[in-house]
């Protein structure tokens, strides 16, 4: 029978992942996990583990009751063990463990939890179903892979905070239970019990919020807070995620991203000893689009797309020539060395730009003695080298061509490019490549709410050199609007907002508001922005994603201690569940739908 121990009379002297050859000889005192024992020729080993790391425990035989005892744990038990370190015997050193050059030998062994049998390894890389992982989420994190991203989340949060307190900035805590601000997800909604039929929603932002602090008068705010959206989850998006928000007074776009450049380049050096070259380069949305076929570009490697519209608009292939004279472009890239592909190659990646939208891929193999493609024939031999030429193609190279509308033809090669960019290994995963985005267009038209809707959100500045056409052509007018985009990956967005009352009421006129419904949604910051509002801006960016690429993670799902599943669970604490009817009485709430285990109307 196991016998678990109090703590009394003992204090932890190190970590066992702390100690060192210069520990030598000390009697030391460490607590921790059993991460395995073993039994050897009568030698028990084993090996203890704390978040510093794991060192080799021996006990012999002549320790007596402590060798009981040591023959009774198992993986995951919580000792504590005072003992002395010394240096492993000749030829039993273990080179990958940054302990591995000395040991513990046990004067006192106490055991002071036991633990189940867990239902996977407490190791890095394990072959274990996500789901098991969640519901297990405190044994999933014990690994020494998720520690580690605990402490650089921890460490990243930290450097942000240390930057931007020497940078003025204060942090400052905006509401959870407040209206819906306009980020263009659902809402979360929280029933009030005091004002029966009246919903609070948790923020999907605190844009409102910062902006009013700047009229309030704090100058430079930063809030490390939590945002609720409601909307389909994918690896990089959560319910519920962490931005880094902030806002600043008295400035123009440049004092903001030369800013957020410099904490970049501090995060990078204190979290990772990376060194981030300044400036950032910058892509307009436009280049961005055309170039790489999105706005939020992976700039690791080359293979841009190009346009060859104007030297297939008159050709002979009757695909090219009416997308071009339909309006549309065709656009190509050139994959490089990929010129051997079969058919059914080709064929999975026209199924991969059809999900784009793409009703074809035209392709052209390079090959030593020509061109090898099903519709060569239809080009005379001087656009056959000028497709060649434009798209930089060599021997052995595969050119791919979309004709399209210019948004498909644009991400459905956008789309083809990361494809073959990741199949080739066309990039050092190590890499950390920033790109900035701006420009962007203010407004886009929706076609289901019939209206244009704000691309950032409403509260952005347009360009100044297009507010003329702002009655004309609103879908031509830019934004002061910028992402920060990483490896592919957008970071984080933000503006200079609008901060005089008639830009404002232009811009809710064009999103089809009537002064009525501005005023009834947002009449507390329209009412804010007639006492003295000073130019403002800022940008929010995700801390979930920034961790995730930071540790070269597949998934923001690994940068959250309790994140929830792809369907929007958490399978550790089974929640959402359902409630006490009592709970939803006084919510004056009832469910429509007949909930079996809910009796709603106090009758069974
Ligand atoms: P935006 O909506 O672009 O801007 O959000 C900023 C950043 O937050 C991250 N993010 C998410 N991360 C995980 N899960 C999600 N569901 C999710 N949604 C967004 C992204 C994104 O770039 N108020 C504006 C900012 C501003 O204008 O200052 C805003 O929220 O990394
Ligand atoms: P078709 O004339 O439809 O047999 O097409 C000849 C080739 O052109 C096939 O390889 C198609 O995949 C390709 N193709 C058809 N439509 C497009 C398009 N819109 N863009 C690029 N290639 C296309």
């Amino acid at each position: 029978m196991v016998v678990v121990e109090s703590i009394a009379g003992l204090s932890r002297s190190h970590g066992c992942g702390e100690l060192t050859a210069n520990e030598v000889g000390q009697e030391v005192t460490i607590m921790g996990w059993v991460h395995r024992r073993r039994d050897h020729g009568g030698l028990i080993f084993i090996d203890l583990r704390d978040r510093s790391g794991l060192i080799q425990v021996v006990c012999d035989p002549e320790s007596g009751s402590t060798f009981k005892k040591a023959e009774e744990v198992r993986n995951e038990y919580v000792l504590a063990v005072s003992g002395k370190v010394r240096l492993r015997p000749e030829g039993t050193a273990n080179p990958k463990l940054s302990t591995g050059s000395i040991e513990i030998i046990v004067h006192e062994l106490r055991i002071l939890n036991k633990a189940k049998t867990p239902p996977f390894y407490i190791e890095d890389d394990i072959d274990v179903d996500e789901a098991l992982r969640l519901r297990h989420r405190y044994l999933d994190l014990r690994r020494p892979e998720m520690q580690h991203i605990l402490y650089l989340r921890y460490r990243t949060t930290k450097a942000i905070r240390d930057f931007l307190d020497k940078h003025g900035f204060w942090e400052m805590e905006t509401p959870m239970l407040t209206r819906s601000t306009p980020e263009g997800a659902r809402d979360f909604l929280v029933p009030s019990r005091l004002r029966p039929g009246e919903f609070f929603a948790l923020p999907q932002s605190p844009q409102l919020f910062k902006q009013i602090l700047m009229v309030a008068g704090t100058e430079r705010y930063y809030q490390i807070v939590r945002c609720f959206r409601d909307e389909d989850l994918r690896a990089d998006r959560q319910p519920e995620f962490t931005q880094l928000d902030m806002e600043m007074s008295f400035v123009q776009r440049e004092d903001v991203l030369s800013l957020v450049e410099e904490m970049m380049a501090y995060i990078f050096q204190e979290v990772l000893g990376k060194k981030i070259s300044l400036p950032i380069q910058r892509l307009t949305y436009k280049e961005a689009m055309e170039r790489y076929g999105t706005d939020k570009p992976d700039i690791r490697f080359g293979m841009e797309i190009t346009d060859v519209s104007e030297v297939v608009a008159n050709s002979g292939f009757k695909v090219f020539a009416n997308a071009v004279a339909e309006g549309g472009v065709v656009r190509g890239i050139c994959v490089p060395g990929c010129g051997n592909f079969s058919r059914r190659e080709i064929d999975e990646l026209t199924k991969l730009a059809a999900v784009y939208g793409a009703k074809g891929l035209a392709w052209m193999a390079i090959n030593e003695d020509g061109i090898r493609s099903p519709i060569a024939k239809f080009f005379t031999s001087e656009e056959l080298d000028s497709l060649v030429n434009q798209l930089g193609g060599k021997s052995g190279d595969l050119l791919l061509f979309v004709a399209d509308k210019e948004e498909v033809a644009a991400t459905a090669l956008g789309v083809l490019r990361l494809e073959m960019g990741k199949r080739l290994k066309l990039y050092d995963p190590e890499e950390f490549a920033f790109t900035w985005v701006t420009d962007f267009p203010l407004l886009e038209y929706s076609p289901e709410e019939k209206r244009y809707v704000a691309v950032h959100h409403p509260f952005t500045m347009p360009m100044e050199e297009d507010w003329e056409l702002l009655d004309k052509e609103p879908q031509k007018v830019r934004a002061l609007a910028y992402d920060l985009v990483l490896n592919g990956v957008e970071l984080g967005g933000g503006s200079i907002r609008i901060h005089r009352r008639d830009i404002q009421e232009k811009m809710f006129d064009l999103l089809g508001f009537s002064p009525e419904s501005a005023r009834s949604k947002f009449g507390f910051l329209l009412e804010a922005f007639e006492y003295g509002t000073p130019p403002h801006g800022g940008i929010a960016f995700g801390i979930d994603r920034m961790i995730m690429l930071m540790s070269g993670r597949e998934t923001i799902r690994d940068c959250i201690p309790f994140p929830k599943t792809q369907s929007g669970t958490c399978l550790m604490t089974e929640a959402p569940s359902k409630v006490a009817a009592e709970q939803l009485q006084e919510l004056h709430l009832r469910t429509i739908r007949k909930e079996p285990n809910i009796n709603t109307n106090g009758k069974s």
